[in-house]
């Protein structure tokens, strides 16, 4: 686009001269002889650069002042100053008032007018460039969603944008200068590899002010500056995208253990009436048989070699007695009978039904009651279900003998009213803290194949919460033992 240059010259033959000059190298002229006529014609815009004459004849200002007037109402038109004589004074006031250049009005100055004006307004236009690529550059700093921070060569900082400062927790002004290693591990390598590549040095911890650490994802290049190494990190803050990850890995860990018990449960479902039917169905072949042995066991001294076989038989129908009655139990729920039930006699008649098989373990039993429990209402046949799940875990839980307590006092339920608390404690292996939120849940074992379905805990929950509206807990110490904890709500006066 053609450059228009407006004239302020109060000579009408000078102006001539220029303004062909002017036009003679491709340039539109406008002409005033008029300070007021120039500064409203400026007003106007579309001027791209004023010839000032300094020398105005029956007129109060000269270019100069006329110039400074116009910068203090804003307009900042460049400026060649024309002079008609050599003055360094009035040179150095032209060009610390921020006129472009000057020219004197020597003979040849006309050949010269042209190359002045198009340097001066290649210098404009190359700054006007360079401050809008500055303005991009700095917005780009100001609002990148990623911490952008560039380092001297001693590695301090030397620009923290306002993410860095949301990341760090730390205001620019507080962060400019200070080492990298503040906010970065010591471990982290910022030495250039290949120049002016930018590298990604994968995921680093970052320290925030207040000592907190954050995940971020680092990448860095290297680039020569005024023969400076500078060197430009972009940080991205990836904590949400980390606890994503994690919760996605829980939930595909929940989805996973969901799928398992559904899964079992579905061919539990399937096989329950069957497995019921059948459970039943052993049910009292079952007892005959247990009798049978007891009788041959009782007649059988202990030095014969047949009572070793023996015992085993009776350890496994003992097994199967407790199986028949879970799987019983847990394909056909409700079908309770409510009595009243003196608690500390049940426990001594379950513990009696147990004797034998605790104390071929060496395991000693001690019972703890207190006087005067009160009978609560229960279903007697579901209670000892429950006795036996938790005797038969706690003499499982020592293979190696040990010793069985069971606790009987009153208390209380969360909601205050008033229940016989049942404890059953062994001093076994106990149960690891990763196992322990899970124990309840049907089929969570941790015993081999056979030994254990995981169904003892769940139906001792289902039968004291559930059915009797009490609360049943679990409290392990690894290598140090296990205790049960239920409490039953008292009868009703
Ligand atoms: N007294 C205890 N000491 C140590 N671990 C125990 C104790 N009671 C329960 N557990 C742990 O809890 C798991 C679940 O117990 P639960 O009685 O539900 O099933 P199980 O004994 O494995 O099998 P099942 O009772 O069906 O034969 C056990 O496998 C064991 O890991
Ligand atoms: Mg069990």
């Amino acid at each position: 686009m053609t450059a228009t240059i407006l004239i302020l010259e109060d000579d009408a033959g000078t102006a001539r001269l220029q303004q062909r000059r002017l036009e003679r190298a491709g340039y539109r002229t406008e002409w005033t002889p008029q300070a007021q006529q120039a500064w409203l014609r400026l007003q106007q815009g579309g001027i791209d650069l004023l010839l000032l004459d300094q020398h105005f004849d029956h007129q109060p200002e000269d270019g100069l002042s006329f110039y400074s007037r116009l910068q203090a109402a804003g307009c900042n038109v460049p400026v060649i100053l024309v002079t008609g004589r050599h003055d360094d004074s009035l040179i150095i006031r032209a060009l610390r008032a921020g006129v472009r250049d000057y020219i004197f009005k020597s003979p040849e100055y006309l050949d010269y007018l042209p190359e002045a004006v198009q340097r001066v307004l290649e210098q404009v236009r190359l700054q006007k460039q360079l401050a809008e690529s500055q303005a991009r550059l700095a917005a780009i700093i100001e609002t990148a969603f990623d911490a952008i921070i560039t380092l001297d060569q001693q590695q301090r900082i030397t620009t923290f944008n306002p993410a860095a400062e949301r990341i760090f927790g730390i205001p620019a002004a507080q962060a400019l200068g200070q080492p990298i290693r503040t906010f970065l591990p010591e471990g982290l390598v910022l030495e250039p590899m290949a120049a002016g590549r930018p590298q990604l040095l994968g995921e680093v911890e970052g320290r925030r002010r207040d000592g907190s650490r954050v995940p971020l994802e680092v990448s860095c290049a290297h680039a020569q500056r005024q023969g400076q190494v500078v060197c430009t990190l972009v940080l991205r803050d990836i904590s949400e995208r980390k606890q994503t990850l994690e919760q996605l890995r829980a939930r595909t860990e929940e989805l996973r253990q969901t799928t398992r018990q559904l899964w079992q449960a579905a061919r539990l479902a399937g096989v329950g009436e069957l497995a019921a039917s059948i459970a039943h169905e052993l049910n009292n072949p079952l007892g005959t048989i247990s009798l049978r042995l007891e009788g041959i066991l009782a007649k059988t001294p202990p030095s014969d070699p047949r009572r070793k076989p023996l015992e085993i038989i009776e350890a496994e129908i003992e097994r199967m007695c407790r199986l028949v009655a879970n799987l019983l139990q847990f394909s056909r729920p409700g079908n309770d009978q409510f009595s009243t039930v003196e608690l500390t006699e049940e426990v001594e008649k379950t513990l009696d039904l147990f004797s034998h098989h605790l104390r071929k373990r060496r395991i000693s039993v001690q019972t703890d009651f207190q006087a005067d429990i009160p009978p609560i209402s229960a279903d007697r046949q579901q209670l000892r279900q429950v006795l036996l799940n938790l005797f038969s875990n706690a003499a499982d839980a020592m293979p190696e003998g040990g010793q069985l307590t069971v606790r009987l006092r009153r208390g209380s339920l969360p909601e205050g009213q008033a229940a016989i608390v049942l404890e059953v404690s062994d001093t076994g292996i106990g149960i690891a803290p990763e196992h322990l939120p899970h124990v309840f849940d049907p089929f969570f074992t941790t015993k081999e194949e056979g030994k254990g379905t995981g169904l003892g805990l769940p139906i001792c929950k289902r039968i004291i919460e559930q059915q009797h509206q009490g609360r049943i807990s679990i409290e392990s110490q690894p290598g140090q033992g296990t205790t049960v904890r239920i409490l039953l709500p008292l009868l009703k006066a």
